[in-house]
C-alpha cells in the first residue's frame, strides 16, 4: 500500500516541494538544508514527466494528470522506504555520461572516476610507444554496469577492451550502456561472462596492456554495517571481499601476470584502510613494480596499481 499520495490537482512545483519535505522528513535521512532530498525529488518527478530538472522549473505552473500523481507518488512511496533514487530512475551519472543501472548492477559510484584518471595516462604511453599498431588491449574484470569499460573505450578511442563479470544480469546492463554510449563502436568492447580474468584465455599469454577493476571490496563482519539503502538493494554479489574483504584483490593480484604484456599495469580499487595490504600483496610479488596508491578527489586512499615488470 502507498502511504505516500501526492495531492491532487498539484503543480509540478508544489509537488517537487511536497516530496522533497516528505524525503527530507523520513527516518534516519540527513540532508543538509534538504538539498538531497530536494535534487531527489525533481529526479523522480522528472522521470514521470519525462523531463530533465530544469525542464520541471520551465513547467512549474502546470497541474500534474492523475496518472503523473499517482506515478508520482509510488516512486515517492518506495523511495521513502529505502530503494535509492538511481534504481528508482534507472539512470546515473559517471564520467559525465549517463548510465544505465538496474538492481542487477552496483550503482557506479563517483569516487571510481579516479580509477579512469589514474589509468588513462597508461593507456596513451602505450599506444604512443607502439604507433598505433598492435592496438592497446585492457580488461575491465567485474565490469557491473560498464562504466569503466565504456568510459576507457570513450576516452581512449584507439583502445580495445574486454569486460567480465560472473553475472548474466550485470553483462546484459553493460552491453545495453556499450550501444548507447558507443553506438556502432560498441564493438570495441567485447563482453565475457565468467570469473576474474579466466574468460580471456583463450586470447592466451600476456595478451594484455592494463587490467582495472572495481572488485567487490566489503569484508564479512562489514556487510551487516553497511546502510540499509546498500544492504537492501544492491547486488550482494558486487559488495562481499570475502572473509577480509580482500578475496578478488589476491586473487586478480594473483592471476594478472599471465595476462599483462611486460610495462603492463594493474590498477586496483579499494575501500577505507585496505591500501597498504593491497600493496604489499603486490610488491610480495616480484613479478610488479612501481606499486603506487593514489588519493581520490576526498583525499582518500582509492587506487592502488603496478607494473608488471615481465
Ligand atoms: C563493486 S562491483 C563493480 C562494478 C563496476 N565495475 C563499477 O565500478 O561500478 C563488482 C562487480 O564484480 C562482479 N563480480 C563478482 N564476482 C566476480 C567474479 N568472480 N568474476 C567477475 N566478476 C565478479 C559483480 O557481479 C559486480 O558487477
Amino acid at each position: 500500500m502507498n502511504e505516500f499520495e501526492c495531492p491532487t490537482a498539484t503543480t509540478v512545483l508544489q509537488a517537487v516541494d511536497w516530496a522533497a519535505r516528505k524525503l527530507d522528513g523520513r527516518p534516519g535521512h540527513v540532508s543538509p538544508a534538504g538539498h538531497v532530498s530536494r535534487v531527489e525529488s525533481e529526479l523522480l518527478l522528472g522521470e514521470v514527466c519525462a523531463s530533465s530538472r530544469l525542464g520541471l522549473y520551465l513547467d512549474h505552473d502546470r497541474r500534474l494528470d492523475p496518472l503523473e500523481s499517482s506515478r508520482f507518488s509510488a516512486l515517492v512511496d518506495r523511495r521513502m522506504r529505502g530503494e535509492p533514487v538511481q534504481y528508482l530512475t534507472g539512470r546515473t551519472e559517471f564520467y559525465g555520461r549517463e548510465f544505465e543501472v538496474s538492481p542487477a548492477v552496483l550503482i557506479p559510484r563517483p569516487e571510481t572516476e579516479r580509477l579512469v584518471d589514474h589509468v588513462r595516462p597508461c593507456l596513451d604511453g602505450v599506444h604512443h610507444e607502439r604507433a598505433g599498431s598492435p592496438a592497446v588491449r585492457f580488461a575491465d574484470v567485474g565490469t557491473g554496469s560498464g562504466v569503466l569499460a565504456v568510459t576507457l573505450a570513450l576516452e581512449c578511442p584507439f583502445a580495445r577492451g574486454y569486460a567480465t563479470d560472473v553475472s548474466p544480469g550485470a553483462l546484459e546492463v553493460a552491453r545495453r550502456n556499450a550501444g548507447n554510449l558507443l553506438g556502432d563502436r560498441h564493438r570495441r568492447i567485447t563482453f565475457m561472462q565468467g570469473s576474474m580474468l579466466a574468460p580471456l584465455d583463450a586470447r592466451g599469454p600476456h595478451a594484455l596492456d592494463l587490467i582495472v577493476a572495481n572488485p567487490p571490496y566489503v569484508a564479512s563482519r562489514e556487510m551487516d554495517g553497511l546502510p540499509e539503502e546498500v544492504r537492501g538493494y544492491e547486488p550482494r554479489l558486487a559488495l562481499h571481499g570475502g572473509e577480509g574483504g580482500l578475496d578478488y584483490h589476491r586473487e586478480l593480484i594473483d592471476q594478472a601476470p599471465r595476462y599483462l604484456n611486460a610495462g603492463g599495469m594493474i590498477a586496483l580499487e579499494i575501500g577505507a584502510g585496505q591500501s597498504a595490504a593491497v600493496a604489499r600483496l603486490m610488491a610480495d610479488r616480484r613479478a610488479y613494480g612501481n606499486v603506487e596508491i593514489v588519493k581520490d578527489y576526498n583525499g582518500l586512499d582509492r587506487v592502488v596499481s603496478a607494473q608488471y615488470v615481465g
